[in-house]
């Protein structure tokens, strides 16, 4: 096993400027939810990652761990390289955007959102926040980089600017995207894939069709393979049952029960209404990168293990594997997924290959 990353809260090269060091202090700092104890890191754990260390859960535990939400929480890991939202009319097919459904457009807008999700960090307000991180002790360091401006509580909205940018900037060093899995380096030639791997990845790139969605490739202007073209598509996962946010009183979820997650569709909605339900049950899709560190899989955390979800692709279709219906049937993929015709050996040889994404494989000598 490769060794996982740095998990602690360690000043670190990977910063060069005080605004990534002051990132880096307000993504670990657990003292900004309420009630304190969660950070972004507590979610976004860089030694699952940059995922929710508890694998057991669909959705993560709030600040008050009573509450989960409804979506799995994604990687912020390569999160640098997302797109902001766009619409490709020679694909016809929306691109990019941050969260499963796209609906914001950079890593700092995102930042702004979990501070105050009441399943999540559960602030009451923006001045909360902002009183928060004005008690920090890494206050000094605020001042240094905003200087005489720094967190004014008579400003709130340019001090959560300030937060939330230097948020960014810390997910945006290289810590984030460090390129540093057996297949990064396959790629360059130092090091070799085993048989099984190299199965699995011909599988990849060919029969199971993977590539079509998520790329192993690097695009123009990428450092390297992203794992995801960034665009939508709904795969045909079914209702997660299991998911406790089903559970929560009406004023968490109104629906109860009947909660059904229309992805893309609740984004569209909100500046091209007429066509919202063509994108409903799409969501983004997700890089692949680290995926053996970050259980369970889909946006509602359906599949507990790799094996599970490749076989969903595999077999969705095949009516003896007895997989429930989709939650949204209109939308599903039915083209590129769901009848792959691979065998049970193929599965595995294609797990083997998602394997080698995992970053922090030990640097070959040469
Ligand atoms: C309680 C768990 C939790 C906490 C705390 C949390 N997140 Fe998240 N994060 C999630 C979930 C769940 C999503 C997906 C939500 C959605 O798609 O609607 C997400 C999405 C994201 C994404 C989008 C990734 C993508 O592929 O689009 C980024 C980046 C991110 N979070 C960063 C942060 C930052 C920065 C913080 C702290 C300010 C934070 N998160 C706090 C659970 C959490
Ligand atoms: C038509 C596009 C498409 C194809 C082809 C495709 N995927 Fe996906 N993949 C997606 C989308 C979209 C999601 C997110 C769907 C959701 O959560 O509802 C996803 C999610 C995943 C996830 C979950 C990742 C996570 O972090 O939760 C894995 C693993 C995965 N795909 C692997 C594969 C493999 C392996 C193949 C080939 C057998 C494949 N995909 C083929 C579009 C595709």
């Amino acid at each position: 096993m490769p060794a996982p990353a740095q998990n602690v809260n360690s000043a670190s090269p990977n910063e060069r400027t005080d605004l990534e060091r002051l990132g880096r202090k307000i993504y670990f700092d657990t003292s900004l939810s309420t009630p304190p104890g969660q950070s972004c890191a507590s979610c976004h754990t860089p030694a699952a990652g940059f995922a929710d260390p508890d694998h057991s859960l669909s959705g993560s535990r709030g600040a008050i761990k009573s509450r989960t939400g409804f979506r799995n929480a994604p990687t912020a890991a390569y999160a640098k390289f997302i797109p902001p939202l766009h619409y490709d009319a020679d694909d016809e097919t929306y691109v990019g955007g941050l969260f499963w459904d796209g609906r914001v457009n950079s890593l700092a807008e995102q930042a702004q959102f979990p501070f105050l999700n009441p399943v999540e960090m559960h602030n009451p307000d923006q001045q909360a926040v902002v009183a928060k991180v004005r008690a920090a002790e890494y206050m000094p360091l605020f001042h240094k980089v905003f200087g005489a401006a720094s967190l004014n509580p008579n400003n709130h909205q340019l001090a959560y600017q300030q937060i939330t940018k230097a948020i960014a900037a810390f997910e945006q060093t290289p810590r984030f995207s460090p390129f540093t899995s057996k297949f990064d380096y396959y790629l360059k030639g130092t090091v070799k894939l085993t048989a099984k791997e190299l199965r699995g990845l011909a599988l990849y790139n060919d029969k199971a069709n993977c590539f079509a969605c998520h790329p192993s490739g690097a695009a123009a202007g990428q450092p390297g393979p992203m794992f995801t073209d960034f665009t939508y598509d709904n795969i045909g996962i079914s209702k997660n049952w299991s998911s406790p946010y089903l559970k929560l009183p009406p004023s968490l979820n109104p629906d109860g029960q009947n909660f059904v997650d229309y992805g893309l569709a609740n984004t569209v909605a909100k500046f091209d209404p007429d066509h919202a339900a063509e994108q409903a049950g799409r969501f983004k899709v997700p890089t692949l990168r680290n995926l053996a560190l970050t259980a369970p899989y889909g946006h509602n955390g359906y599949f507990k293990t790799l094996k599970d979800i490749v076989h969903f692709y595999n077999t969705r279709d095949v009516p003896a594997a007895g997989w429930p219906e989709s939650e949204v049937p209109a939308t599903v993929n039915h083209d590129e997924l769901g009848d792959l015709g691979m065998t049970d050996a193929e599965e595995n040889d294609l797990v083997a290959f998602l394997l080698t994404l995992t970053d922090g494989y030990p640097a070959p000598h040469r």
